[in-house]
């Protein structure tokens, strides 16, 4: 690195996001400088076929000259207002009735926040407030799972429960437990079915709410598709016996659709993939197709009509932050929204989705992967040791982070987690950049092979 590198330069000035930061400050940084189309090109003008779409957010790719005009208009007419007061930016208006027409019947009413973190912040406030206002100050703890991950606010970390979010940070906070991660291929027992797998799970669930006193569980939080845990697609009937549980003793499903929402699943919205009926729905990442941080919390009407009862006895609704609604972000969200209906993505979706499957399901037959997994245009390889006993290797090897490394040098951006590499391209990948993408990591893991062997 030269001392006046734009690597050096942000070595000795910016503090990154996961990364081990002693290691980053010998390896030096990937600088991008340019997106076009699912390739974004670094400072050296080397490609790469971002299969991650950026953070599993770029929905529409990296150079959207369509969002880039929409900004550009909305800076020139109002660059900036803001919802306290009873004020509001007519854009932010039109951007909450588009989400009315779209989203599930259960969640018509839009607060809008800048990230998914803030978005689910705000769900664990509102579900607080919701149950003081109607009078049960008791119920308020709240679900998430194993594995989960639901953003890094104080509130939001704790309800992620992936070690490095929490080590160190003295989280989670109180209030907050942790339902077991629905993972067949590492968790269900020996010969037991996806279905008797999520039985069990929704009967551990039960037997929690029951010893913990459902007079003390507000809600349960859950991603149609845990992501960032490794792209865990949930068993057979999961959320159809979980659902029936948390109704029978009146918790509320946070159904968090950072990454799910907006057609990544093959549906509008995870919860229609997988038959949830959400009371709060948080909204993020391809809201904006990420050109933009936007995010929204969707909530019933119910407790809409509790909150504002309650904010009147109060005096106001006393949350709100500066960006809330921000119109220049509004405006690219309605064109992000514009863009999907007039391109048809979700058909797109649908459409190459079943390539995009074909060849992660091949993926099975390498060597290292014990699970290929994945629904719509999201999924992950699962690199495991022993094939037959699901043996994973020892941590130590870094396994995943080295085949992610490797594909990196390929030309093909993936996430590892812990040995699982996860999947998540830009909805408007073509079938050849598919194919591009599941040829790469074929021979990143061939490498790997020679390498481990
Ligand atoms: C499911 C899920 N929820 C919430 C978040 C947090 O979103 P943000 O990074 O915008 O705060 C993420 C981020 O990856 C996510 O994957």
């Amino acid at each position: 690195m030269l001392s006046n590198s734009i690597e050096a330069r942000d070595i000795a000035s910016q503090v990154h996001s996961y990364v081990d930061l002693a290691a980053l400050e010998e390896a030096g940084p990937l600088v991008m400088t340019r997106g076009e189309g699912v390739y974004v090109i670094d400072n050296n003008g080397k490609r790469y076929l971002d299969g991650m779409a950026g953070l599993w957010s770029a929905a529409l790719g990296f150079n959207e000259e369509r969002l880039a005009a929409a900004a550009v208009r909305q800076f020139k007419r109002m660059p900036f207002y803001h919802n306290f007061f009873g004020r509001t930016p007519d854009v932010t208006v039109e951007l909450a009735e588009k989400l009315q027409s779209i989203t599930p019947e259960s969640v018509k009413r839009v607060y809008f926040a800048n990230s998914g973190s803030e978005a689910n912040d705000l769900a664990i406030k509102l579900v607080w407030y919701y149950n003081n206002a109607i009078g049960r100050p008791e119920k308020k703890r709240i679900i998430s799972r194993v594995g989960g991950y639901h953003g890094i606010t104080v509130a939001t970390a704790s309800l992620t429960r992936i070690p490095v979010n929490q080590k160190g940070f003295d989280l989670p906070i109180d209030r907050v437990l942790f339902a077991d991660c629905p993972h067949h291929y590492f968790f269900a027992r020996s010969g037991e079915s996806e279905e008797a797998f999520a039985g069990r799970l929704a009967e551990d669930l039960e037997r929690m709410i029951l010893e913990e006193g459902p007079e003390t569980i507000a809600a349960f939080i859950a991603e149609p598709v845990m992501a960032a845990g490794g792209v865990i697609v949930p068993p057979a009937t999961y959320f159809e016996r979980i659902q029936a549980v948390l109704k029978k003793y009146d918790v509320l499903f946070l159904c968090d659709e950072v990454v799910c929402g907006f057609g990544r699943t093959g549906n509008p919205f995870g919860a229609d993939t997988f038959g949830i009926s959400p009371d709060m729905m948080s909204l993020a990442k391809a809201l904006s197709a990420s050109h933009a941080p936007i995010s929204a919390l969707m909530i019933s009407e119910e407790i809409y009509q509790a909150i504002k009862r309650y904010s009147g006895q109060i005096g106001m609704f006393g949350h709100g932050s500066t960006y809330s609604g921000h119109p220049v972000s509004a405006a690219v969200a309605l064109e992000t929204l514009r863009i999907y209906e007039a391109d048809r993505i979700p058909d797109h979706v649908r459409t190459i989705a079943p390539h995009f499957m074909m060849r992660l399901n091949a993926m099975a037959s390498h060597s290292l992967v014990g699970e290929a997994r994945g629904v719509g245009l999201l999924g992950a390889v699962e690199l495991v040791a022993d094939k037959a006993e699901k043996a994973t290797f020892d941590p130590t090897l870094k396994v995943g982070p080295r085949a992610n490394a490797i594909a990196q040098e390929l030309g093909l951006i993936l996430r590892a987690r812990g040995d699982a590499l996860t999947i998540c391209p830009p909805l408007i990948i073509s079938e050849s950049e598919i194919d591009e993408l599941f040829d790469k990591l074929w021979s990143a893991l061939e490498r790997l092979t020679s390498e481990l062997h």
